[in-house]
């Protein structure tokens, strides 16, 4: 059992932040040897449930739940911040290209640890991935997080047709390697598999039909996908699929929509979309740094609310244009406040945090599993200063209630605040110090 003594943020199973000025967390394995939080709560509460226990002390700074990035690419790390006129020439001229050259293993694994280092470095404990259209990527990117003894989510992309030489799969042949690889990866240690068609114009009818079955036969794996990103795209998927009622219909039309089905994007909805996703179960990756690169548009939060259905913040990185889920949640304030009917300034800092830990979880179907630091959570944990620079230090000093602390983390953080990122360890406790990146700085 080990303990830390510092400012502690959770969150209840309702959404709502907790925080203690003065917190006590108890991480300790559970019946399987994971460490899991124990418990957690004031300093003055908790600490006498476990007389002699040991607290570490971490003066001024804040205990926070890891945060969990609900889509990105991990082959785009790369090609950050490359512009483009829309997404698709963006996809064309940038991604696709730097996509082809996951086929060779040493890229994959050097790009892989890369990818790792930035999101822990940023505080990123779990994460929901699309790897390229080779295996080879998909092997990388879960053999790195297994290393790391991370909770990380990816699969191999589907696209059978309108991709380019060196990304586009054959039909059969890649839902053969998908089943493959879910027997070899999912639920293995804390990673899982997701069946992840690039989206609905770069698969054909018997790609995402295959997809379908597979996500039916395996049904705790989950889906992720893109949806109702750019006007150009909708336009094309109409003209591809003129049946279907809307973009997102195509996908449930194949059997795509069930609880553990991620939508990136879902911009360009109304709401019959809403509803759908409300009902079976899907959830929204609202990913607005990429929305706002990208020219895509503006997530309807007001909508979503209104209607009811999941969803959690992403990066989308390389659309998205930083790793830094403060970077995310600010972009998401903005983009909150377009075409906002409701009075009020935007969505409140507490809820944009939640959005990006226990409600993201909430989202991926993993609640209570990571993102809330309750008891038997995951210990994956971020020991947060925030006074990292002097700005943040002037402001932070100055916050006389958490929603003004947690707005001053969101506007002027970055991985700097993120002084250590703890992961949770299979292995019984032996006294020693949790692995956890190197102290930034
Ligand atoms: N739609 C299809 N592929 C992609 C991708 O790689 N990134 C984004 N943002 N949208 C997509
Ligand atoms: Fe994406």
């Amino acid at each position: 059992m080990k303990a830390y003594r510092a400012s502690l943020l959770r969150f209840d199973f309702n959404g709502n932040a907790l925080f203690d000025e003065d917190g006590l967390l108890v991480v300790g394995p559970d019946s399987a040897g994971r460490q899991v939080v124990l418990d957690a709560g004031p300093w003055h509460q908790v600490a006498p449930r476990h007389p002699g226990l040991d607290a570490t002390s971490l003066p001024g700074r804040i205990l926070a739940p890891g945060f969990i990035d609900m889509h990105i690419h991990f082959p785009q790390t790369d090609i950050i911040g490359a512009p483009a006129d829309g997404l698709l020439p963006w996809l064309e001229n940038y991604t696709f290209p730097a996509e082809s050259q996951f086929t060779d293993p040493e890229h994959a694994s050097q790009v892989a640890e890369v990818f790792l280092d930035e999101l822990m470095r940023n505080g990123v404990t779990t994460a929901l991935a699309f790897a390229t259209s080779h295996p080879t990527s998909v092997n990388a990117i879960f053999s790195a997080a297994q290393r790391r003894e991370l909770r990380m989510v990816a699969g191999k992309v589907l696209q059978d047709r309108h991709s380019p030489d060196g990304v586009r799969d054959e039909t059969e042949q890649s839902l053969i390697d998908t089943e493959a690889l879910i027997q070899r990866w999912h639920n293995v240690d804390r990673l899982g598999y997701a069946i992840t068609p690039r989206f609905a114009p770069t698969c054909t009818d018997e790609q995402l039909r295959g997809a379908g079955e597979l996500a039916a036969r395996y049904p705790d794996t989950w889906i992720h996908t893109h949806v109702a990103e750019n006007e150009d795209e909708v336009k094309w998927v109409m003209k591809l699929f003129p049946e279907a009622r809307s973009y997102l219909d195509v996908y449930l039309g194949f059997d795509l929509m069930r609880a553990r089905s991620i939508y990136a994007h879902c911009i360009h909805f109304d709401d019959d979309d809403r509803r759908l996703m409300r009902e079976t179960g899907a959830a929204a990756a609202v990913s607005p740094t990429s929305n706002l690169f990208l020219g895509s548009g503006f997530f309807d939060f007001e909508g979503a609310d209104r209607i009811g259905y999941h969803y959690g913040l992403a990066s989308d990185v390389g659309g998205g244009t930083s790793f830094s889920p403060f970077h995310t949640m600010l972009a998401a304030y903005y983009v909150g406040r377009e075409g906002r009917t409701k009075p009020g300034l935007s969505i409140a800092p507490s809820q944009l945090w939640w959005r990006h830990t226990a409600g993201a979880a909430r989202a991926l179907g993993l609640e209570g599993v990571v993102g809330n630091l309750q008891p038997g959570c995951e210990a994956d944990f971020l020991v947060l200063n925030p006074k990292a620079t002097p700005l943040l230090a002037r402001k932070t000093g100055r916050a006389s209630n958490l929603e003004e602390l947690l707005f001053s983390l969101i506007v002027l953080g970055d991985d700097r605040v993120i002084e250590q990122t703890v992961i949770s360890q299979a292995a019984p406790a032996t006294g020693g110090v949790p692995k956890s990146t190197p102290s930034s700085r």
